[in-house]
This record gives C-alpha cells, structure tokens and sequence, in this order.
C-alpha cells in the first residue's frame, strides 16, 4: 500500500505542477524511525516534544523536534497497534489502541478496539488502560469533549463514542451515513480524524470522501444540527490539525496535505507521500511550524505561517 499511494501522489504532483505550490513543495524529513515503521498519529507536548504512535508496533514514540532524536517511550501489551492520541489534561494523554495487520495486506480486528490513558507529569511514563469498547469496529481519531471525557471515532461502524477516563463509561452519540465509508471502500474505513471545538465536531471520512462539521451540546454530546460538508469533496482524507484561524490542515493519502479554511477553500501545502497525520509545534520556537508523520514511518516539518 506504501508503493500504491507513493506512486499515485507522485503521479498527481506531476500533473498538477503548475497548481498553486509557490515555495511550498517540500517539507523537510526531521526523523525516520527504525524497522519499516508506520506511524498513524503526532501530537505536539506543551514542552514542545511530539508524540507519535505506531500502527506497526503497539509503542509510543517521541520526538525532540529540534535536536531530531526519537525514543520509545511505551509499550502496550494486547494489541498489536496504536491509533489516536489526545492530551486530556496538561501532559496527560488518551491514546487509541488495537489490533490491525498493515504488512501486506491490512486489515484490522473488530472488537479489540480500546483506550489507554498515558500520564506524562512525571519523567516514569505511567500507563492506564481504560477500557476496551468491544462493539467498535475500528477506532482511529480522539479528541477531548471536557475535561474527563474523550469522542473517540470508531471508522468501522461509522459512529462517534464518548469514554469517560475516570469510569470508563461509554456510549455512542452519534451515528450518521456521512461517517460511514463508502460500500466498495478498500477497507471500512469511514469517520477518522475528529477534533471538537467550541461546541462544533469536526471530521474526515477516508473511505467515504468527505470533510464535514456538526453541531454537538456541550453537556451531553447529542448533535443539535445535522452533519453538514465543510468541503464538499476532498480525496481519502485521514487525520487533521486545526490551525490558530481554524483552517484544518489535513492529511490526504493521494494530494499530499492540504489547508481547508473554515469556509470550505482548500489549496495544497506540500505534497507529502502517504501523510497520516498533522501537528503544529508548541516549543519556543516552532508554534508556525507543521509536522506532518506517513505510515513510511517518517516526519518532516514544514512552516505553515
Ligand atoms: C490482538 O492480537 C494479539 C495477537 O494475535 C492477541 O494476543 C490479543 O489478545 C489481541 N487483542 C485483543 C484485544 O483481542
Ligand atoms: C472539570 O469540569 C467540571 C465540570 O465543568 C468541574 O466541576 C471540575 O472542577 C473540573 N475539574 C478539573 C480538574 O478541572
Ligand atoms: C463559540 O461559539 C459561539 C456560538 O457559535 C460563538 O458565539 C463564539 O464566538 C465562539 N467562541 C469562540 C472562542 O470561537
């Protein structure tokens, strides 16, 4: 599948040359990690650190930007991968985990889908498990709803979860044909990347083609609105940042990552291959830059001002 997309995004950029790129076409590889590592999701630390975890391997790993050294941080036994990574509290994290194959042929194992909490506040990474959600399909995305409950995107089944950290409580909140992947889809691979603001989800469909935002209330996480596009079309969507004027920067498996502003504009970034995933830096010094990771197991930057 690497070869596959590496090829399509090369074929793309080809043909699209002379498309708005202006000094924008490459970002610059900071890290590779080791054994023909994939890694599904950065997330940017308050230290300015980055987090980045694996669907190869079930390890979480980190990334010292500036310095561009990697390490292991931990381990998860039970799982053969990890998904999504939020930060719940200052330097406390949920991290998605469960079982897929992406040698050869991937796939993945309904019902072995679950959520880690990762304490970081002290230099002994602590390790959680919160509680597994056997009726998932495939969890990818996470992003904090308040400041004890995560909305955890099960791609499989097409529905957004609440999980309470403390009590591991959950529940489905929202279940809708737009995060649902398309019937022919390669894999069932529907809502991924979400992030919740200000009252309002947002979310990429991979397999099911779209970017969309829907209203949720605050208290009980039900939708007050329907789910509506913010761009009508965009190709294989995976996860995504929300920049300072809350433009998403959003991974695409064919175009690279794009920029979509909040009025549903898009232009192209930079044409990585095989992109997963976005973060902007939060250190002193690189708050405009944008880390971007690929299943190929690197991460390059680029400045995104
Ligand atoms: C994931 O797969 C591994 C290896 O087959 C297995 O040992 C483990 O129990 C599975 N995890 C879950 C949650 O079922
Ligand atoms: C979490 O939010 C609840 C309700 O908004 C509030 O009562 C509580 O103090 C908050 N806890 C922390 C640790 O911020
Ligand atoms: C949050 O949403 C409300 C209602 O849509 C809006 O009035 C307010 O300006 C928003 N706040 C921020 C910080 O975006």
């Amino acid at each position: 599948m690497h070869l596959v997309v590496g090829v399509r995004a090369i074929v793309l950029f080809a043909s699209s040359a002379s498309a708005a790129l202006i000094g924008r076409q490459s970002g610059t590889t900071i890290a590779t990690l080791p054994n023909d590592a994939w890694i599904e999701s950065i997330f940017a630390r308050s230290n300015g650190q980055l987090l980045l975890s694996r669907l190869d391997t079930p390890e979480l790993w980190t990334l010292d930007p500036s310095a561009k050294q990697t390490s292991k941080l931990a381990g998860f036994p039970n799982a053969l991968g990890l998904t999504g990574i939020t930060e719940i509290s200052p330097d406390v994290f949920a991290v998605v985990s469960g079982n897929m194959t992406v040698k050869g042929s991937i796939s993945y194992t309904p019902g072995t889908w679950g959520v880690w909490k990762v304490d970081l506040t002290s230099s002994d990474p602590k390790t959680t498990f919160v509680k597994q959600i056997p009726e998932a399909g495939f969890l990818i995305g996470v992003t904090p709803f308040n400041n004890d409950t995560v909305l955890v995107a099960d791609a499989g089944k097409g529905s957004l979860y609440q999980l309470s950290i403390s009590t591991g409580a959950y529940s489905v909140v929202l279940s809708d044909a737009t995060m649902k992947a398309a019937s022919n889809a390669p894999i069932a691979e529907g809502i991924h990347g979400i992030k919740y603001s200000n009252g309002t989800v947002y979310f990429t469909n991979t397999f099911g083609n779209g970017f969309y935002k829907v209203a949720i209330d605050p208290t009980t996480g039900k939708s007050t609105s329907s789910v509506t596009p913010v761009l009508a079309s965009v190709t294989n969507p995976e996860d995504f940042v929300l920049g300072a004027d809350g433009s998403a920067f959003m991974a695409t498996l064919s175009a690279g990552v794009i920029k979509v502003t909040p009025d549903g504009k898009s232009s192209r970034v930079v044409s990585t291959s095989s992109p997963s995933s976005c973060a902007f830096g939060r250190g002193a010094g690189d708050k405009g830059t944008l880390y971007i990771s690929t299943s190929s197991g690197t991460v390059s930057s680029i400045d995104a001002r």
